[in-house]
């Protein structure tokens, strides 16, 4: 007889070397449940994805109703499904005018396809420029605009035409040219260890944008639905975007993901030839259901307005002699470390403190916090208790004191 993490070994397609290996068997709020009971408080959300906490009842209830009435009916697009309807309405009504136009797909990858597609289709343009050091996804469009060489190269050929400019660097925007179909920039870099932008940054991204006819494209897929103690980054920053990428936390648990522009650019996609993006099962009823369900969480509940007095107290109460910084803003933090081995020791031995927590894709010294924006006092206050019980035992087990 096999046991489950033998079969997952061996079953489940790997592409780690070093799985965490937790089974879980139940998700409830802020914390995990394994086999024996044991418990661990969430405190990466699944990357950005569980804000509203896991199984929340409203999300569940959303849920169950959808699948009452109906689920997969057909490709999108086709027909009027009214979870869709409501969902894009009311996203619409949460976002500045002109992005009044959505369009369902099931993931970040996917949101990020069809943004770069209707971008070129668009302006006519190719070329396509985005950051160093970002994270857009990992299908073949998306991983040829990621800001890493290493990740990218073992992948080659990829998109041609594709340029890479510094985040925060004014003069690097100079690759923003004529030629220029859009610019894909996440407004808080996440991957690269939460980076946040200098003042006037994004600014000068959408003026040279603007100057040059290109499309500025956001890609909220981490920073939306509340993480930064805005609804999105575009509130915090004050600037909008031609197309806004949403994925992770729009479906409150569930996947789906959506590109975002107005009423202008998205037929691009309709004619000449029609079908520009096809999904099956993207905007899945289910999911839009769950989404929109979620979403109403956020703003009843008042997690947007507690999160930067959530993020305050997690920086009050983490303290370490190992910490030598934490960045980032909201429930969106790196907490650094004095060496990248210790980030390693700490993420590998946090299950044995009751916690989860994660790497950075660019960031080596760095570990991520991102619970669930229902995170309670109480519960801040225990995991900060654990983090720092964690790292005196990474402390313990070093050379250098
Ligand atoms: C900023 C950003 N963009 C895009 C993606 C890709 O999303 P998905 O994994 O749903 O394809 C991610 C996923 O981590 C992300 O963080």
């Amino acid at each position: 007889m096999f046991t489950n993490r033998q079969l997952f070994l061996k079953h489940l397609g790997q592409t780690s070397l070093s799985p965490l290996l937790l089974e879980i068997e139940r998700a409830e709020g802020v914390f995990l449940y394994g086999p024996s009971g044991k418990k661990y408080l969430d405190l990466i959300s699944g990357v950005s994805v569980s804000n509203t906490g896991h199984r929340h009842p409203e999300v569940v209830s959303a849920v169950k109703e959808q699948v009452d009435s109906y689920m997969h009916l057909m490709v999108y697009g086709e027909m009027i499904q009214s979870p869709q309807v409501k969902y894009a309405e009311y996203l619409a009504g949460s976002l500045p005018a002109s992005l009044g136009c959505v369009y369902f797909v099931n993931s970040g990858s996917e949101a990020v396809e069809g943004a770069l597609k209707l971008s070129k289709r668009f302006t006519g343009r190719s070329k396509i420029v985005s950051f160093e050091n970002s994270y857009h996804g990992s299908t073949h469009g998306a991983l040829s605009i990621q800001g890493s060489e290493e990740f990218r190269n073992a992948f080659r050929p990829l998109l041609p035409d594709t340029f890479r400019a510094r985040f925060n660097d004014m003069e690097s925007l100079e690759i923003i040219d004529e030629k220029t179909a859009c610019v894909i920039i996440e407004p808080v870099q996440g991957e690269a260890g939460i980076i946040l932008p200098e003042k006037g940054f994004l600014e000068m991204v959408r003026q040279k944008c603007s100057e040059k006819k290109s499309l500025l494209i956001f890609d909220e897929i981490q920073t939306g639905f509340g993480r930064l103690g805005h609804m999105f980054a575009l509130d915090r920053f004050g600037v909008v975007p031609d197309i806004l990428l949403l994925a992770k936390a729009l479906g409150g648990g569930m996947p789906l993901g959506a590109f975002i522009s107005s009423g202008e650019i998205m037929p691009a996609l309709a004619s000449n030839p029609p079908l520009g993006h096809i999904t099956t099962f993207g905007g899945h009823p289910v999911c839009c259901a769950a989404g929109l369900a979620s979403m109403k969480v956020l703003t009843e509940e008042n997690l947007i307005e507690s999160c930067s007095g959530k993020s305050n107290l997690f920086r009050d109460l983490l303290h370490h002699d190992l910490i030598s910084a934490i960045r980032g803003e909201g429930l969106l933090l790196a907490v650094q470390l004095k060496k990248p081995e210790y980030v390693k020791m700490a993420i590998s031995r946090a299950p044995d403190f009751g916690l989860i927590l994660d790497y950075f894709l660019f960031c080596n010294d760095s570990f991520r916090i991102a619970p669930p924006l229902t995170i309670s006092k109480e519960e801040i206050s225990l995991a900060c208790r654990q983090v720092n019980a964690l790292l005196d035992e990474v402390q313990r087990n070093t050379s250098d004191k």
